[in-house]
Protein backbone atom coordinates (compact mmCIF):
# COMPACT_ATOMS: atom_id res chain seq x y z
CA UNK A 1 0.00 0.00 0.00
CA UNK A 2 0.90 3.37 -1.01
CA UNK A 3 2.12 5.49 2.03
CA UNK A 4 1.50 8.67 0.44
CA UNK A 5 -2.29 7.78 0.03
CA UNK A 6 -5.73 7.93 2.68
CA UNK A 7 -6.72 4.78 3.19
CA UNK A 8 -10.18 5.18 4.06
CA UNK A 9 -10.65 7.52 0.78
CA UNK A 10 -9.41 5.31 -1.45
CA UNK A 11 -10.86 2.35 -0.24
CA UNK A 12 -14.40 4.62 -0.30
CA UNK A 13 -13.33 4.97 -3.78
CA UNK A 14 -12.49 1.72 -4.85
CA UNK A 15 -15.96 0.41 -4.02
CA UNK A 16 -18.09 2.96 -5.68
CA UNK A 17 -16.12 2.26 -8.62
CA UNK A 18 -16.18 -1.31 -8.62
CA UNK A 19 -19.79 -1.55 -7.22
CA UNK A 20 -18.40 -3.59 -4.23
CA UNK A 21 -20.14 -3.58 -1.24
CA UNK A 22 -17.90 -3.48 2.48
CA UNK A 23 -19.65 -6.47 4.69
CA UNK A 24 -17.92 -6.81 8.02
CA UNK A 25 -18.18 -9.41 11.07
CA UNK A 26 -18.91 -7.86 14.78
CA UNK A 27 -15.09 -9.31 15.54
CA UNK A 28 -13.38 -6.71 12.86
CA UNK A 29 -11.05 -4.56 14.09
CA UNK A 30 -13.15 -1.05 15.06
CA UNK A 31 -11.63 1.00 11.82
CA UNK A 32 -12.81 -2.09 9.47
CA UNK A 33 -16.67 -1.79 11.21
CA UNK A 34 -16.54 1.42 11.24
CA UNK A 35 -15.72 1.37 7.02
CA UNK A 36 -18.35 -1.37 6.25
CA UNK A 37 -21.72 -0.69 4.27
CA UNK A 38 -22.92 -3.42 6.46
CA UNK A 39 -21.82 -5.24 10.10
CA UNK A 40 -23.85 -7.98 11.35
CA UNK A 41 -23.64 -11.62 12.83
CA UNK A 42 -23.08 -14.76 10.40
CA UNK A 43 -26.74 -15.35 10.31
CA UNK A 44 -27.45 -11.45 9.00
CA UNK A 45 -24.07 -11.47 6.80
CA UNK A 46 -25.34 -14.45 5.42
CA UNK A 47 -28.92 -13.01 4.66
CA UNK A 48 -27.26 -9.67 3.17
CA UNK A 49 -24.87 -11.85 0.48
CA UNK A 50 -27.99 -13.58 -0.83
CA UNK A 51 -29.83 -10.31 -1.61
CA UNK A 52 -27.40 -7.95 -2.11
CA UNK A 53 -27.28 -5.90 -5.66
CA UNK A 54 -23.50 -5.30 -5.74
CA UNK A 55 -21.09 -6.94 -8.24
CA UNK A 56 -18.28 -7.37 -5.55
CA UNK A 57 -19.09 -8.62 -1.80
CA UNK A 58 -15.70 -7.57 0.32
CA UNK A 59 -16.48 -9.75 3.32
CA UNK A 60 -14.45 -9.12 6.19
CA UNK A 61 -14.65 -11.63 8.55
CA UNK A 62 -13.13 -15.59 8.33
CA UNK A 63 -12.84 -17.89 5.56
CA UNK A 64 -16.50 -19.78 6.14
CA UNK A 65 -18.28 -16.53 5.90
CA UNK A 66 -17.04 -15.28 2.38
CA UNK A 67 -17.23 -19.34 1.44
CA UNK A 68 -21.40 -18.75 2.78
CA UNK A 69 -21.97 -15.59 0.65
CA UNK A 70 -19.91 -17.28 -2.41
CA UNK A 71 -22.67 -20.70 -2.09
CA UNK A 72 -25.44 -18.12 -1.96
CA UNK A 73 -23.95 -15.46 -4.77
CA UNK A 74 -21.99 -18.19 -7.39
CA UNK A 75 -22.17 -15.28 -10.08
CA UNK A 76 -20.67 -12.43 -7.51
CA UNK A 77 -16.77 -11.85 -6.98
CA UNK A 78 -16.55 -12.38 -3.26
CA UNK A 79 -13.45 -11.01 -1.96
CA UNK A 80 -11.91 -11.49 1.62
CA UNK A 81 -8.95 -9.68 3.02
CA UNK A 82 -6.77 -12.26 3.98
CA UNK A 83 -7.35 -16.12 2.52
CA UNK A 84 -5.13 -16.93 6.05
CA UNK A 85 -8.23 -15.99 8.00
CA UNK A 86 -9.65 -19.44 8.90
CA UNK A 87 -11.43 -20.43 12.03
CA UNK A 88 -10.67 -23.52 14.79
CA UNK A 89 -13.99 -24.01 15.20
CA UNK A 90 -14.32 -25.05 11.33
CA UNK A 91 -10.95 -26.71 11.46
CA UNK A 92 -12.12 -29.05 14.59
CA UNK A 93 -14.68 -30.83 11.67
CA UNK A 94 -12.75 -32.23 8.88
CA UNK A 95 -14.99 -33.43 6.48
CA UNK A 96 -13.84 -37.28 6.26
CA UNK A 97 -14.05 -37.51 9.62
CA UNK A 98 -18.06 -36.06 9.32
CA UNK A 99 -18.65 -38.27 6.54
CA UNK A 100 -18.05 -41.63 8.78
CA UNK A 101 -19.93 -39.56 11.59
CA UNK A 102 -22.59 -39.12 9.10
CA UNK A 103 -22.79 -42.45 8.02
CA UNK A 104 -22.34 -43.77 11.46
CA UNK A 105 -26.36 -42.05 11.99
CA UNK A 106 -28.45 -42.91 9.21
CA UNK A 107 -31.70 -41.98 10.22
CA UNK A 108 -30.48 -38.37 11.50
CA UNK A 109 -31.40 -35.53 10.28
CA UNK A 110 -27.78 -33.54 10.10
CA UNK A 111 -27.97 -30.07 11.69
CA UNK A 112 -24.22 -28.29 11.34
CA UNK A 113 -23.69 -24.23 12.58
CA UNK A 114 -22.43 -22.03 9.95
CA UNK A 115 -18.71 -22.32 11.08
CA UNK A 116 -17.74 -25.23 8.51
CA UNK A 117 -16.01 -25.49 5.41
CA UNK A 118 -18.19 -26.06 2.57
CA UNK A 119 -17.72 -29.40 2.13
CA UNK A 120 -19.37 -29.99 5.84
CA UNK A 121 -22.03 -28.06 4.80
CA UNK A 122 -22.58 -30.11 1.61
CA UNK A 123 -23.29 -32.94 3.91
CA UNK A 124 -25.61 -31.38 5.99
CA UNK A 125 -29.68 -30.95 5.89
CA UNK A 126 -29.75 -27.84 7.48
CA UNK A 127 -27.17 -25.01 8.98
CA UNK A 128 -27.53 -22.40 11.50
CA UNK A 129 -25.98 -19.85 13.32
CA UNK A 130 -26.17 -19.25 16.74
CA UNK A 131 -28.83 -16.62 16.56
CA UNK A 132 -31.74 -19.03 14.96
CA UNK A 133 -30.61 -22.87 15.87
CA UNK A 134 -33.14 -22.82 19.05
CA UNK A 135 -35.63 -22.11 16.60
CA UNK A 136 -34.71 -24.42 14.12
CA UNK A 137 -34.29 -26.85 16.87
CA UNK A 138 -37.72 -26.44 17.93
CA UNK A 139 -39.13 -26.57 14.19
CA UNK A 140 -37.83 -29.86 14.17
CA UNK A 141 -40.54 -33.03 15.17
CA UNK A 142 -39.94 -33.50 19.03
CA UNK A 143 -39.37 -37.40 17.69
CA UNK A 144 -36.59 -36.31 14.77
CA UNK A 145 -33.13 -37.51 15.72
CA UNK A 146 -30.51 -34.94 14.62
CA UNK A 147 -26.97 -35.09 15.07
CA UNK A 148 -25.20 -31.81 15.64
CA UNK A 149 -21.59 -30.26 14.73
CA UNK A 150 -19.30 -29.20 15.27
CA UNK A 151 -19.73 -27.07 18.17
CA UNK A 152 -20.21 -29.39 21.59
CA UNK A 153 -20.60 -26.88 23.40
CA UNK A 154 -23.74 -25.16 21.58
CA UNK A 155 -24.72 -28.36 20.83
CA UNK A 156 -24.95 -29.09 25.11
CA UNK A 157 -26.93 -25.74 25.52
CA UNK A 158 -28.85 -26.27 22.41
CA UNK A 159 -29.67 -29.70 24.45
CA UNK A 160 -30.40 -28.26 27.41
CA UNK A 161 -32.48 -25.35 26.44
CA UNK A 162 -34.68 -27.73 23.32
CA UNK A 163 -35.04 -30.73 26.28
CA UNK A 164 -32.93 -33.15 22.70
CA UNK A 165 -30.39 -35.35 22.88
CA UNK A 166 -28.53 -34.20 19.85
CA UNK A 167 -25.46 -36.66 19.38
CA UNK A 168 -23.43 -34.13 19.56
CA UNK A 169 -19.64 -33.71 16.94
CA UNK A 170 -17.02 -33.47 19.37
CA UNK A 171 -15.60 -29.67 17.91
CA UNK A 172 -15.08 -26.50 19.81
CA UNK A 173 -13.95 -22.68 19.24
CA UNK A 174 -10.70 -21.75 20.95
CA UNK A 175 -11.52 -18.05 21.71
CA UNK A 176 -14.47 -18.88 23.67
CA UNK A 177 -13.14 -22.01 25.74
CA UNK A 178 -10.43 -19.65 26.79
CA UNK A 179 -12.51 -17.80 29.21
CA UNK A 180 -11.97 -17.91 32.73
CA UNK A 181 -14.57 -18.91 34.84
CA UNK A 182 -12.56 -18.07 38.12
CA UNK A 183 -11.27 -14.46 36.68
CA UNK A 184 -14.78 -13.88 35.86
CA UNK A 185 -16.36 -14.47 39.29
CA UNK A 186 -13.23 -12.17 40.90
CA UNK A 187 -14.63 -9.67 38.28
CA UNK A 188 -18.84 -10.22 39.46
CA UNK A 189 -17.29 -10.05 43.22
CA UNK A 190 -15.65 -6.41 42.52
CA UNK A 191 -18.65 -5.17 40.24
CA UNK A 192 -21.95 -6.67 41.78
CA UNK A 193 -24.11 -4.43 39.45
CA UNK A 194 -22.87 -6.26 36.34
CA UNK A 195 -24.63 -8.41 33.87
CA UNK A 196 -22.91 -11.42 32.14
CA UNK A 197 -23.29 -11.54 28.93
CA UNK A 198 -22.08 -14.96 27.38
CA UNK A 199 -21.88 -16.42 23.65
CA UNK A 200 -23.01 -20.00 23.49
CA UNK A 201 -19.77 -21.36 22.26
CA UNK A 202 -18.22 -21.13 25.64
CA UNK A 203 -17.77 -23.71 28.31
CA UNK A 204 -20.82 -25.41 29.93
CA UNK A 205 -19.31 -23.82 33.58
CA UNK A 206 -19.54 -20.68 32.14
CA UNK A 207 -23.03 -20.44 30.84
CA UNK A 208 -24.03 -21.33 34.38
CA UNK A 209 -22.51 -17.94 35.96
CA UNK A 210 -24.12 -16.36 32.57
CA UNK A 211 -26.73 -13.72 33.65
CA UNK A 212 -27.67 -13.80 29.91
CA UNK A 213 -26.65 -15.99 26.92
CA UNK A 214 -26.33 -15.50 22.86
CA UNK A 215 -25.65 -14.65 19.23
CA UNK A 216 -23.12 -11.57 18.79
CA UNK A 217 -26.37 -9.92 17.52
CA UNK A 218 -28.34 -11.12 20.81
CA UNK A 219 -25.96 -9.65 23.11
CA UNK A 220 -25.50 -6.65 21.33
CA UNK A 221 -29.15 -5.98 21.67
CA UNK A 222 -29.51 -7.08 25.11
CA UNK A 223 -27.06 -4.58 26.32
CA UNK A 224 -28.97 -1.73 24.65
CA UNK A 225 -32.46 -3.20 26.06
CA UNK A 226 -30.85 -4.13 29.83
CA UNK A 227 -31.62 -1.15 32.16
CA UNK A 228 -28.03 -2.15 33.42
CA UNK A 229 -25.07 -0.19 33.03
CA UNK A 230 -22.49 -2.71 33.31
CA UNK A 231 -21.64 -5.73 31.57
CA UNK A 232 -18.75 -8.63 31.31
CA UNK A 233 -18.77 -9.51 28.05
CA UNK A 234 -17.47 -13.16 27.70
CA UNK A 235 -17.47 -13.20 23.59
CA UNK A 236 -14.99 -11.73 21.40
CA UNK A 237 -13.67 -8.83 22.15
CA UNK A 238 -14.74 -7.26 19.06
CA UNK A 239 -18.33 -6.57 19.31
CA UNK A 240 -17.76 -4.40 22.26
CA UNK A 241 -17.42 -1.77 19.94
CA UNK A 242 -20.82 -1.69 18.40
CA UNK A 243 -22.31 -2.11 21.97
CA UNK A 244 -20.40 1.16 23.46
CA UNK A 245 -21.27 3.29 20.61
CA UNK A 246 -24.75 2.17 20.95
CA UNK A 247 -24.38 2.49 24.72
CA UNK A 248 -21.80 5.36 25.15
CA UNK A 249 -22.84 5.92 28.75
CA UNK A 250 -22.57 2.39 29.68
CA UNK A 251 -19.38 0.28 30.68
CA UNK A 252 -17.97 -3.03 28.82
CA UNK A 253 -15.76 -5.31 30.38
CA UNK A 254 -14.13 -8.19 28.06
CA UNK A 255 -13.81 -11.21 30.28
CA UNK A 256 -10.55 -12.03 30.84
CA UNK A 257 -8.64 -15.55 29.25
CA UNK A 258 -7.07 -18.04 31.27
CA UNK A 259 -3.72 -17.46 30.21
CA UNK A 260 -2.69 -13.44 31.13
CA UNK A 261 -0.80 -12.89 28.01
CA UNK A 262 -4.04 -10.52 26.97
CA UNK A 263 -6.59 -9.07 28.85
CA UNK A 264 -9.43 -9.89 26.32
CA UNK A 265 -9.93 -12.55 23.93
CA UNK A 266 -9.35 -11.73 20.42
CA UNK A 267 -9.84 -13.89 17.62
CA UNK A 268 -6.38 -14.02 15.86
CA UNK A 269 -7.97 -15.27 12.76
CA UNK A 270 -10.43 -12.60 12.73
CA UNK A 271 -8.22 -9.70 13.28
CA UNK A 272 -5.68 -10.88 10.51
CA UNK A 273 -7.87 -8.86 8.37
CA UNK A 274 -6.31 -5.08 8.02
CA UNK A 275 -7.53 -1.88 6.49
CA UNK A 276 -4.19 -2.28 4.19
CA UNK A 277 -5.69 -5.54 3.32
CA UNK A 278 -9.11 -4.34 2.54
CA UNK A 279 -7.45 -1.80 0.14
CA UNK A 280 -5.50 -4.49 -1.65
CA UNK A 281 -8.48 -6.74 -1.83
CA UNK A 282 -10.35 -4.24 -3.41
CA UNK A 283 -7.90 -3.07 -5.77
CA UNK A 284 -6.18 -6.27 -7.29
CA UNK A 285 -9.52 -8.01 -6.65
CA UNK A 286 -7.97 -10.61 -4.97
CA UNK A 287 -8.10 -13.26 -3.27
CA UNK A 288 -11.17 -14.37 -4.33
CA UNK A 289 -13.23 -16.79 -2.83
CA UNK A 290 -13.89 -20.10 -5.25
CA UNK A 291 -16.53 -23.25 -4.55
CA UNK A 292 -16.31 -26.36 -6.69
CA UNK A 293 -19.67 -26.20 -8.01
CA UNK A 294 -21.13 -29.51 -7.33
CA UNK A 295 -20.01 -29.25 -3.28
CA UNK A 296 -22.07 -25.57 -3.63
CA UNK A 297 -24.72 -27.43 -5.37
CA UNK A 298 -25.27 -29.49 -2.19
CA UNK A 299 -24.14 -26.32 0.57
CA UNK A 300 -26.76 -23.88 -1.03
CA UNK A 301 -29.63 -26.35 -0.19
CA UNK A 302 -28.65 -26.63 4.09
CA UNK A 303 -28.52 -22.75 3.87
CA UNK A 304 -31.71 -21.92 2.05
CA UNK A 305 -33.42 -24.02 4.40
CA UNK A 306 -31.98 -22.31 7.33
CA UNK A 307 -33.00 -18.68 5.53
CA UNK A 308 -36.11 -19.80 5.10
CA UNK A 309 -36.95 -20.77 8.48
CA UNK A 310 -35.38 -17.36 9.38
CA UNK A 311 -37.26 -15.13 7.51
P1 LIG B 1 -22.31 -15.05 15.59
O1 LIG B 1 -21.85 -13.68 15.17
O2 LIG B 1 -23.26 -15.62 14.58
O3 LIG B 1 -22.84 -15.07 16.96
O4 LIG B 1 -21.03 -16.03 15.53
C1 LIG B 1 -19.95 -15.91 16.34
C2 LIG B 1 -18.72 -16.52 15.78
O5 LIG B 1 -18.00 -17.22 16.40
C3 LIG B 1 -18.36 -16.21 14.44
O6 LIG B 1 -17.17 -16.76 14.18
FE1 LIG C 1 -13.87 -19.36 14.58
FE2 LIG C 1 -13.87 -18.90 17.18
FE3 LIG C 1 -12.67 -17.17 15.57
FE4 LIG C 1 -15.38 -17.39 15.58
S1 LIG C 1 -14.07 -16.67 17.25
S2 LIG C 1 -14.03 -17.28 13.78
S3 LIG C 1 -15.61 -19.57 15.98
S4 LIG C 1 -12.06 -19.31 15.89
Amino acid sequence: VPTNIDIKKEIVRLKEEKDAIIMAHFYQTNEIQDIADFVGDSLALAQKAAKTDAKIIVLAGVHFMGETAKILSPYKTVLVPDLNAGCSLADSCPPEAFKAFVDKHPDHTVLTYVNTTAKIKALSDIVVTSTNAKNIVDSLPKDEKIIFGPDRNLGNYLNSISGREMVLWDGACHVHEKFSVEKIVELKAEHPDAVVLAHPECKKPLLLLADFIGSTAALLKHSISSDANKFIVATESGIIHQMQKESPEKVFIPAPPNDSTCACNDCEYMKLNSLEKLYNALKYEWPSIDVDEEIRKDAVKPINRMLEISK
